[in-house]
């Protein structure tokens, strides 16, 4: 990543010639930072928004340069909105404006002094740990294929200040899990936006090797489809035949806890490509579904960030992974495929292919004796409709599981939200030739979906989330956005029983 980010408990002495990012509120009222930085600058900020140029807004933004008799060459003023408390929405937005702007100026190096900020009900660590991760986020861009790279900043070194020096060594450990969090994220975003013909399965395969390689702790394995053929994954290669990538089977597995210690398995749906395969989608918008492999990027991500932090936990990231394409060899509407757990699929629609790669990854995560499984998933549109953009569905078998989720989604603003998995509703799935339908018909699409699933998670402690909604950004800021890592993070560091974490 190209931004370094340190904390500092700073003298005002010491700026150099970095730019000050200050905070001020509305109705005129100034940060403590921004108090002190106007009083070394002879009234300048109080000057400027008498003028009316800056009025704290929340994600407002004003560069002042060349402040006179001081080393230091802008001072970025940052909207902080009402009361010194801010929504986590209006903090994300806050920061993101901020970063955004320093990103654009000349500047090389920034001090920011937006931590003492109080946002709901958290704490200055939390704020320095969610400012690395949303500053590496708005530094993020993806260039990878176009032909000039020409969009380079010059913006390299960010500090947090810190106003407490007793917190000092608490934000600089938030700050590293900051870092490899986004450092996830910006590897899912990559895989994320690249497109079907670059990304292939192969490609997500090499990539976890390449990963595997270069971490501490981490072996991968890939499996190609003779191995899978051997192990039975009938549902998953019944996908992989309409197309002419070859299927790819990826396990990660990072052995940082203790050798007994029960693996945490995340499983990430890895269609590099979903045309709907027969059940062929509209052509409209169908691009997108070059994400429909967001779920495996963002374990893939999550390893990293696992690896990089070295959490004493044992994890295991597993990939199914190939395209949905119409073609001679494809799956039909009516086809009946064996799944490696023996139950007998109807195919009733090829374009619910995501159900049936995951189904034959959780048997096969049986084999780990998991603590616990959460698999990650692009898998309904009605997911979409149901929690929009904001939040993945939250579904599975244990209510204690699924609380724990919940819980750190919340914490790490990277929010899912819970949906009933209630036995009502697997009478949908009910089909007259297989064990099993793979759709469940018009009414509560991202519930069947999961109860499709939770037919091959009798032997696990299960979670599923629908990141159908929130992996990646539609219009003019089309893209992948990272999500779930930082989830799945919060929930691993809170595994590690405060071994790790703040
Ligand atoms: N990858 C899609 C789900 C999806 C659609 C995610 C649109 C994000 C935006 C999945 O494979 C799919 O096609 N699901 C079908 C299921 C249906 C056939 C039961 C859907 O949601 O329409
Ligand atoms: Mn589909
Ligand atoms: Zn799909």
């Amino acid at each position: 990543m190209s931004l370094k980010i340190s904390v500092k408990h700073h003298t005002t002495e010491n700026l150099g010639s970095a730019c000050l990012i200050v905070g001020i509120y509305e109705k005129s009222k100034l940060s403590d930072a921004a108090q002190l930085v106007d009083g070394i600058c002879e009234g300048l900020i109080k000057k400027v928004i008498k003028k009316g140029d800056m009025d704290g807004k929340a994600g407002s933004t004003l560069m002042l340069h060349s402040p006179a008799g001081v080393s230091f060459d802008r001072i970025l003023l940052v909207g902080c909105g009402k009361n010194k408390k801010l929504t986590t929405k209006d903090f994300r937005s806050v920061i993101s404006s901020a970063i955004t702007a320093v990103k654009g100026s000349g500047a090389k190096d920034a001090i920011c002094f937006l931590n003492d900020i109080t946002v709901d009900d958290q704490d200055t660590i939390w704020t320095a740990r969610q400012t690395a991760v949303l500053a590496h986020h708005a530094m993020y861009q993806f260039d990878q294929t176009k032909s000039s790279k020409n969009n380079t900043s010059s913006f390299k070194k960010l500090v947090l200040n810190i106003a407490n020096k007793k917190d000092l060594r608490k934000a600089q450990v938030a700050v590293k899990i900051g870092n490899a969090i986004a450092s996830g994220m910006n590897l899912a975003r990559d895989l994320g936006n690249l497109p079907g013909n670059i990304c292939t399965p192969t490609y997500l395969a090499s990539t976890a090797t390449k990963n595997g390689r270069a971490a501490t702790n981490m072996s991968v394995k890939i499996l190609n489809q003779k191995e899978m053929e051997k192990l039975g994954m009938g549902s998953l290669l019944s996908v992989a035949k309409g197309s002419r990538q070859p299927p790819k089977f990826i396990i990660m597995n990072h052995r940082g806890g203790k050798k007994t210690d029960k693996p945490i398995v995340l499983i990430g749906k890895g269609i590099t490509f979903d045309s709907g395969g027969i059940s062929i989608k509209p052509s409209a918008a169908m691009d997108e579904m070059k994400f429909d492999m967001c779920g495996a990027a963002s374990v893939i991500g999550t390893m990293k960030t696992v690896s990089e932090l070295q959490l004493p936990l044992n994890v295991i990231g597993i990939v199914p992974s190939c395209e949905n394409l119409p073609d001679g060899q494809a799956n039909k509407p009516g086809d009946i495929v064996t799944s490696m757990s023996g139950q007998t699929i109807e195919v009733l629609n090829t374009d619910a292919e995501g159900r049936l790669i995951l189904c034959d990854a959780l048997t096969y995560s049986e084999r780990f004796k998991p603590k616990a499984v959460i698999d990650v998933a692009t898998l309904t549109g009605a997911c979409v409709v149901a929690l929009g953009k904001h939040a993945a569905g939250l579904l599975g078998n244990d209510d204690g599981l699924i609380d724990k989720i919940n819980q750190a989604g919340i914490q790490a603003d990277d929010r899912a939200w819970p949906l009933p998995l209630w036995d009502e509703y697997q009478e949908q799935l009910k089909s007259n030739f297989a064990d099993i339908a793979n759709i469940g018909g018009p009414g509560a699409g991202t519930i069947t979906a999961a109860c499709f699933l939770s037919r091959f998670t009798e032997k696990l402690k299960w979670a599923h989330l629908d990141i159908a909604g929130v992996a990646w950004e539609t219009g003019t800021s089309k893209g992948a956005t990272g999500r779930p890592v930082a989830l799945l993070t919060q929930f691993l560091l809170g595994e590690t029983r405060g071994k790790i974490g703040v």
